[in-house]
């Protein structure tokens, strides 16, 4: 078959399924557009990336996000992708869902299909080390890791891994059939570099600059309703975080990472959207509401929301101090 003959094929195969995906295809298209014309940009958007309803519906209370339009939405491999702007910032947010595995599914999307200049997670953390960190703050780690990914060694074996499951025996630490586990690294893949195995997923230290810059007095919400924190809140700069699919409510464990790991958050996002970001190429930073200390205080749903809220607003103020371009040609 000629080429012309295959072009006017595909056209035809385009304009075939065209209507039923029109809306989606208009969305994704007009942002291309942009991106082609006079304006003489080369990125557009910030992706905005939460997990919970709690976090989307601190981004709706806010009156900080305006949708683009009535039809701004896409949904792709049942995903709801939205484009609008936060606090003027065009961004494309999208509700991932909870576990890892559904948070690397919905960035990747994202950032296959639209015109992503960088990422911006926010979401809820649980407190590892309550000197540092309280309900209500925000942490804004440097560095987080997957410390779900083990080796759970047989009973009675030579190697013997990091965790230990004999030391937490009640009331006296012993042995313990569940034996011992080691924590392995994870495979990164990214297309300027082979392959290789990574535990500590470094923020991109420029945007990790620009926050630390960004955020440093900011000023965060401190009563929701009429339940108020017992402090004022602050933001915390520089730690590390522990991630995996569980979340750590279990004080003994949290203890462990917070020693072995030196990690004082605990979440179930923060490293897959560091990992995907990162096999992206992509620019990205993680900010984390504190809304639990990890087997002491337990979040109370104001709580929650207060944490989800005060994350928003330091993802918003983030997100406000990086030049991106504006859809408005000035
Ligand atoms: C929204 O932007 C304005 C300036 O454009 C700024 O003064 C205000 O603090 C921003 N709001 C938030 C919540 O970041």
């Amino acid at each position: 078959m000629s080429r012309v003959n295959l072009a006017a094929l595909l056209l035809l195969g385009l304009l075939l399924v065209m209507p039923q995906q029109s809306m989606q295809a208009s969305l994704i298209d007009s942002i291309a557009e942009i991106e082609k014309s006079n304006c003489k940009v080369a990125h557009l958007r910030l992706g905005l990336v939460f997990t919970s309803d709690v976090n989307e519906r601190a981004l709706k209370d806010s009156g900080l996000y305006s949708p683009d339009s009535e039809d701004s939405s896409v949904d792709i491999a049942g995903r709801r992708f939205h484009s609008g702007t936060l606090n003027g910032s065009s961004i494309v947010y999208v509700k991932t869902g909870s576990a890892s595995v559904n948070m690397a599914t919905a960035l990747q999307i994202l950032l296959a299909r639209f015109h992503i200049h960088g990422v911006i997670y926010f979401g809820n953390a649980g407190s590892l080390d309550k000197k540092t960190m309280v309900p209500g703050d925000v942490s804004v780690p440097q560095a987080v890791a997957f410390t779900g990914v083990w080796n759970w060694k047989k009973f009675g074996s030579e190697e013997k891994g990091h965790l230990v499951f004999g030391d937490f025996n009640y009331p006296e630490n012993g042995e313990n059939l569940l034996g011992t586990v080691e924590y392995e690294k994870i495979n990164m893949f990214t297309p300027s570099e082979a392959p290789k195995e990574v535990f500590w997923l470094p923020i991109t230290a420029s945007w990790y600059e620009a926050a630390t810059k960004a955020l440093k007095d900011m000023k965060l919400r401190e009563c929701y309703s009429d339940k108020c924190l017992p402090g004022k809140p602050k933001v915390v700069f520089g730690s590390k975080g522990s991630s995996s699919d569980f979340y750590v409510r279990n004080k003994a464990y949290g203890d462990f990472l917070n020693k072995n790991f030196a990690a004082k958050t605990t979440d179930t996002a923060s490293a897959s959207v560091a990992l995907t970001s990162m096999s992206n190429e992509k620019l990205f930073v993680v900010i984390q509401g504190v809304s639990n200390i990890a087997g002491e205080t337990s979040s109370n749903s104001g709580v929650s929301y207060l944490a989800s809220y005060n994350a928003m607003l330091a993802a918003t103020k983030f997100i406000n101090s990086i030049p991106t371009p504006r859809l408005a040609c000035e």
